[in-house]
């Protein structure tokens, strides 16, 4: 596996795979990789000549106040896991070479009212910030197919607009999402939280679950089916920023779901919240992936 922290040298060492039109497999990450990042890694390794794997903490996406200079960082630990996971190329810069001496983009990608709804509401800016800095990686490495993980629903539909209205010649792939045993799903932040409020944590998913049974015994509105969900997360005495279910990807309000299933389209129902000093997201995607 070769690491490199420069734009310069990854376009370098690429160029050779681009001539020779072998496919290239992509993985954007802010590191402190975990189960959730193998899972896009082995995937991509599987269907690509060549993969490339990018560690940057963005400080576009994050907004003042949120938890960017104290974000988990292991970057020796990271290349470890990617070599054995047969990663060719690590692209690792830092925050100058990705924006100069200014520390941002003064142009950026506007995801449009995509990037408003759901997290976007209560992190403005935040997918501004991923739209752009994504659009830069894939300049940089111009892959054949870019790995995403579902855990992170909105920002797949994100990326998804993105490449269909901006013409990137790139396929988005989307990974279900990896979980502990007990259900929680796989997140570099789930290092801020103690023993207890790990136990809590697992609220999240069990809510989700909680909404589905309720579901399959034949409530469609949505008020309900989320009111559900709020009262798992209220036992554990959590309170969400949101709990919605939305169509997928358009994120359009649902006030009922349709009869069925199967209902002919996709639904998201998507949490998020504040655990201890953790942001927290999770969601349930139905109706065919
Ligand atoms: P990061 O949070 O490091 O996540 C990198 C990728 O791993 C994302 O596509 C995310 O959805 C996926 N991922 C995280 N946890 C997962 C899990 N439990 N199961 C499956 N996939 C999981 O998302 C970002 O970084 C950034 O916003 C980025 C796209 C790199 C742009 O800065």
């Amino acid at each position: 596996m070769r690491i490199v922290e420069t734009k310069a040298e990854l376009r370098n060492l690429l160029a050779p795979s681009r001539r020779a039109g072998e496919s290239v497999g992509f993985v954007p990450t802010m590191g402190y990789l975990h189960e959730g990042h193998a899972a896009l890694v082995r995937r991509a390794r599987a269907e690509n000549a060549i993969v490339v794997v990018s560690i940057f903490v963005n400080p576009m996406q994050f907004g003042p106040g949120e938890d960017y200079a104290r974000y988990p960082r292991d970057p020796e630990r990271d290349a470890a896991l990617l070599e054995r996971l047969g990663v060719d190329v690590l692209f690792l810069p830092g925050v100058e070479e990705m924006y100069g001496s200014e520390g941002a983009a003064q142009v950026r990608v506007d995801p449009g009212p995509l990037g408003t709804k759901l997290c976007g509401a209560f992190r403005p800016g935040h997918f501004v910030g991923v739209a752009t800095v994504v659009s830069k990686l894939f300049h940089l490495v111009e892959p054949t197919r870019a790995y995403f993980g579902l855990k992170d629903a909105q920002q797949v539909a994100i990326v998804r607009r993105m490449v269909e209205d901006l013409d990137f010649p790139v396929e988005i792939v989307g990974v279900p999402t990896v979980r502990e045993a007990d259900g929680l799903a796989l997140s570099s932040r789930n290092v801020y939280l103690t023993p207890e409020e790990r136990r809590r944590a697992t609220a999240l998913y069990r809510s989700l679950e909680a909404a589905w049974a309720e579901l399959l015994r034949g409530e469609r509105r949505a008020e309900k089916l989320t009111a559900v969900a709020r009262r798992v997360l209220a036992e554990a005495d959590i309170s969400p920023e949101y709990v919605s279910l939305v169509t997928y990807p358009a994120l359009e309000d649902v006030e009922e779901l349709p009869e069925g299933p199967p209902f002919g389209e996709e639904y998201l129902l998507a949490l998020a919240a504040r655990v201890g000093a953790a942001r927290l997201i999770d969601n349930l995607i139905f109706a065919r992936t």
